[in-house]
């Protein structure tokens, strides 16, 4: 707008013929109206103009403000630290597993074995467990959501402010709830665990405890048990039970072997000196001590240089068993068969002379706990330079005798590492009479020694 319109007059436009021509004084009134009208209209329009800019610069600080406090809200809602609430079902998933297999175990558990304390605070401890389960089981994930689109406007931007920072405070609030849960449930876990874990290990030593009372098992059983002990011990927890039960099954096993062997026992009359399953050992003296039998006989045809008997049907079994030996070509010579009661004090008086009492007492019975003494005991050689040494167990006799004795109703009485029970040394050479059924079964069985085959207390000494 040209403010000056004095120094560029407009053209003054030519007056009417008919109107009388205006004074001067008329027309310097008229302008000066014009230009103050002017004037007030450019002041008008320029303080709208101004006006205008400042609203707008109000609203724009207000909207930049608006948005400001909307973007510190958002970081806030990415900085909340919440893995609680998405960690929870996973844990409360793993109580619960943990809680069935501490049930489960508690089952499978037998009372009389392991006590009812044991079983009592596994289930306390799923109890207990259960119990928080439930408590935390309601804790949700309680994230919620916060904005998607970016609002416009400070209005609508604070709107959204206000609704997130209320969203974050139940979000913080959820968090710390759902912190408090998971510490709960990974306690809980840890607790169930131990106790699953304390009753595997006090199952496993009241098996152990119980199966070194029940002789008579077979190795075969033994092993089996020692197995499935191994597999408790190493169960995952879902098959803790399942191996429990295992366990326990293996020791039942157990008790019936020794539960038959022990009316084997009481069958077979293990005390009476003429029968051919008395069992004579440190513990066991023949009764009389100096008992001898009424049927003995030289075996037919067996080289036996010091010429000493036994009863009639070990010898009947000896020939037969010669003939075999013979025949695969490991003929055998008996060294030593009967010998009664003061034979077997000048044998044991002279190797006390020679080796002391302690040394003999591992080779050499005390008469009157002799198996030799029975009539049903040998020594066997095959003149190869071992006789009465541990060498013979090496010989191709030697071999034969302990794979096949049982054929004929010998077993090999004393052997490798058997001290503990028999209280003699290994002596591959000495073999007693027991009749094949026995001898046969023990084999059938594993059973080395007839203190465990008839169910009997050990004998390492007198
Ligand atoms: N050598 C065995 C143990 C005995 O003297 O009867
Ligand atoms: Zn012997």
């Amino acid at each position: 707008m040209n403010e000056h319109p004095t120094e560029h007059p407009a053209p003054v436009p030519e007056p009417a013929a008919a109107e009388p021509p205006a004074s001067a004084p008329e027309q310097s009134g008229d302008r000066a109206r014009r230009r103050r009208a002017i004037i007030w209209g450019a002041a008008a329009l320029a303080a709208v103009v101004v006006a205008a800019l400042a609203l707008g610069a109000v609203r724009w600080a207000d909207e930049r403000s608006a948005r400001d406090e909307y973007r510190t809200v958002l970081e806030q809602w990415q900085t909340v630290d919440d893995d609680a609430p998405g960690a929870l079902p996973a844990e409360l998933a793993g109580l619960d597993a943990e809680i069935a297999a501490a049930r489960a175990l508690s089952a499978a558990l037998p009372e009389p074995l392991v006590g009812a304390e044991l079983k009592a605070a596994l289930d306390g401890a799923a109890a207990t467990a259960q119990q928080t389960a439930e408590q935390h089981g309601g804790v949700v994930d309680g994230r919620g959501t916060a904005a998607t689109s970016e609002p416009e406007g400070a209005a609508e931007l604070r709107a959204a402010t206000r609704r997130i920072e209320t969203a974050l405070a139940e979000r913080e609030e959820a968090a710390r709830d759902a912190d408090a849960a998971l510490a709960a449930v990974t306690g809980q876990r840890a607790a169930v665990v131990a106790a699953v874990d304390a009753a595997r290990g006090a199952l496993a030593a009241a098996v152990a405890d119980q199966a070194a009372t029940l002789t008579g098992a077979s190795a075969e059983a033994q092993q089996a048990l020692a197995t499935a002990s191994g597999v408790l011990a190493a169960a995952p927890l879902a098959e803790v039970a399942a191996s429990a039960t295992a366990l326990t099954a293996a020791l039942d096993a157990m008790r019936a072997e020794h539960e038959a062997a022990a009316e084997t026992a009481a069958a077979a009359n293990v005390d009476d000196p003429a029968s051919i399953t008395v069992v004579v050992n440190k513990q066991r003296p023949l009764n009389p001590i100096s008992w001898q039998p009424g049927d003995l006989r030289m075996p037919a045809g067996i080289p036996n240089p010091n010429g000493q008997p036994v009863r009639a049907e070990a010898a009947t079994a000896l020939e037969a068993m010669y003939a075999e030996a013979a025949a695969a070509g490991v003929p055998f010579i008996i060294t030593s068969g009967y010998r009664g009661y003061g034979l077997q004090t000048s044998l044991f008086e002279s190797y006390t002379a020679r080796d002391g009492l302690a040394a003999a007492e591992t080779y050499s019975a005390r008469p009157g706990h002799s198996e030799h003494q029975t009539g049903l005991a040998v020594d066997l050689d095959d003149g190869s330079g071992c006789a009465f040494d541990s060498c013979f167990g090496d010989t191709a006799t030697g071999r034969w005798l302990r794979e096949n004795g049982h054929r004929f109703g010998f077993i090999l009485r004393y052997d490798a590492g058997q001290e503990p029970v028999v209280g003699f040394i290994y002596e591959p050479w000495h073999f007693r009479y027991v009749g094949p059924q026995v001898a046969g079964d023990m084999r059938a069985r594993g059973i080395t020694n007839l203190e465990d085959y008839f169910g009997l207390p050990v004998a390492p000494t007198y």
